[in-house]
């Protein structure tokens, strides 16, 4: 099977082809490709493609998957009134 065009990263368009030759050059860490690819920075957060990514490294490298790191995962960041902290979640009082 052809893989220049086998997309791993949707949000970011990132083939399988992009992900092999940077692991290639080195970058056997989910963080590196990240960063340079852009993989798991998309809408989704990773949720469509860290898994794929992971079992490249593990196969380019003859890590088991279990051994390899999955990076850093951030949640969601989103933009709360300061009220719902200071009140433990429940609205300020009136
Ligand atoms: S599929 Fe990679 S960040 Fe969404």
């Amino acid at each position: 099977m052809d893989t220049d065009d086998v997309v791993v990263c949707r949000c970011e368009e990132v083939t399988l082809d992009e992900i092999r030759a940077w692991i290639g050059r080195g970058y056997c860490h989910f963080d590196e490709l990240k960063r340079i690819l852009r993989v798991g920075m998309g809408p989704c957060q990773g949720r469509g493609c860290r898994d794929i990514v992971l079992r490249e490294l593990s196969r380019a490298t003859g890590e088991p998957l279990e051994a390899i790191d999955p990076g850093t995962v951030r949640p969601p960041v989103k933009p709360i009134k300061i009220g719902l902290l200071a009140y433990g979640g429940e609205d300020a009082p009136k």
